[in-house]
């Protein structure tokens, strides 16, 4: 049961609101925002603060336009006297040229060719996870969906200890999706401290030619990155890195065990995997407001912003934009055209996402493959969180018939 109308949450939307843990119900209040005009006002953006409040945009044009345009619409947050913040060169809040240097450095240890040559490895992450209960004809698939893409990227890519990623995932959940603005903090603050310890204890050992060791030699205009800098780039890839894809996996798995006729049609018809993937990440898997900041006076759609604004670019509610997608509603895992902005648009492009298609197919693949009639049986409930920018299920308690395990 929600406690306001789509009409009531659309004219000041609070995605921290609780009613928001229903799966489609945003989707009915983004269809309000989007039909009554291209731009809704919000007190409180789910990133924060902002002085102000923010515009929301949820058509697909108009986000698509202002991903594109970085120079009208800055990725620096807003002071709150309204000026630009600069709090350091992190890739995220930070605008080209100096931005798309860090992404240079950044770029190769996610490239397809990388990728490519890791899935065997995401192939054997994900099968020891499923071993954990394949015997038992019953477990939890959120098991692997939060856990295998932090143990692929800790381990691969990051090179931080595949024990520590419990802590990581729920500390950046209470960042993120903490009660106060004063939890929100001490977590963030507390994540900050782990990723200086872990970093400051790698400077003195050998090489090993993964992102951390990237970071402390990058050199950009013949200048070392400070190493506050660092942390905070491994900090916001820890952020950007799990939870995301793990909510959008999580999402796949509820699917499949809850329509038993899309699940034999992935399983009899492999070669859909990967159309199917981007479906879900459109339909579900997106993230639902970044921020941009507006720097000159601009006009989009019939609408004046002026510098100092902040604009949230809600790729989610773009994404069920019926002006580029036929059926938006729908998820259909054949969808022939599907420009999504899943990943987002322009510059800030989401640099991980080669990786989180890679574990999100490979997931899929081999829960498939070794446990193709899994369901979640009738009565139990699977436990959503969607009051965030990411939303997922914690819970996806499933029944199948039991296999074998393959790992030693
Ligand atoms: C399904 C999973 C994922 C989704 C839906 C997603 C989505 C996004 C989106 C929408 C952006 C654009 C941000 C903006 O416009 O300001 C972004 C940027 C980014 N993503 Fe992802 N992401 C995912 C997985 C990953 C993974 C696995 C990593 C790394 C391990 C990652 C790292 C990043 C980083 C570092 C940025 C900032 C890039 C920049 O500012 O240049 N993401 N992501």
């Amino acid at each position: 049961m929600v406690s306001k109308s789509p009409e009531e949450h659309a004219e000041n939307l609070n995605l921290r609101h609780e009613d928001f843990n229903d799966q489609e119900f945003l989707y009915e209040v983004y269809a309000v925002m989007r039909e009554s005009k291209p731009f809704s006002h919000q007190d409180c953006p789910f990133v924060g603060p902002t002085p102000g409040g923010a515009w929301v945009a949820t058509r697909y044009d108009d986000c698509y336009e202002i991903a594109r345009n970085w120079r009208s619409f800055s990725s620096r947050p807003l002071t709150m006297d309204g000026s630009l913040m600069w709090f350091g060169d992190i890739v995220i809040t930070i605008d080209p040229p100096r931005q798309q240097q860090l992404r240079k450095v950044l770029n190769p240890y996610f490239s397809p060719g990388r990728m490519k040559q890791l899935e065997p490895q995401v192939r054997a992450v994900t099968d020891g996870l499923i071993d954990n209960f394949i015997e038992s004809g019953r477990g939890d698939l959120a098991d692997v969906a939060w856990q295998q893409p932090g143990i692929v990227f800790f381990r691969y890519l990051l090179g931080m200890p595949v024990q520590d990623v419990p802590f990581y995932l729920e500390t950046t959940d209470v960042a993120v999706n903490g009660e106060s603005e004063e939890v929100r903090n001490a977590a963030m603050t507390n994540l900050y401290l782990r990723v200086r310890e872990e970093i400051d204890r790698r400077r003195g050992e050998p090489p090993r030619d993964d992102l951390i060791d990237a970071l402390l030699d990058a050199e950009i205009e013949g200048e070392k990155l400070r190493f506050d800098d660092v942390v905070a780039n491994v900090m916001l890839l820890v952020q950007a890195g799990l939870e995301t894809t793990s909510s959008a996996m999580s999402f796949a798995f509820f699917y499949l065990g809850s329509h038993a006729s899309e699940r034999d049609r992935l399983v009899r018809d492999a070669e859909l995997m990967p159309t199917a993937i981007e479906e879900f990440i459109r339909f579900a898997g997106s993230i639902h407001g970044l921020n941009r900041s507006v720097t000159d006076e601009t006009e989009l759609s019939g609408h004046k912003f002026s510098p100092g604004q902040t604009v949230v670019v809600n790729y989610a509610a773009a994404n069920r934009d019926p002006r580029e997608f036929d059926q938006p509603d729908k998820c259909i895992l054949d969808r022939e055209a599907n420009r999504h902005l899943g990943f987002g648009a322009g510059v800030h492009r989401c640099l991980g996402s080669n990786l989180a298609r890679l574990e999100f197919r490979v997931g899929v693949e081999q829960v498939l493959a070794r446990m193709p009639d899994y369901a979640i049986p009738a009565g139990v409930t699977a436990e959503f969180h969607g009051n965030s920018v990411t939303r997922g299920y914690r819970t996806l308690p499933v029944v199948f018939t039991p296999g074998v395990r393959v790992s030693q």
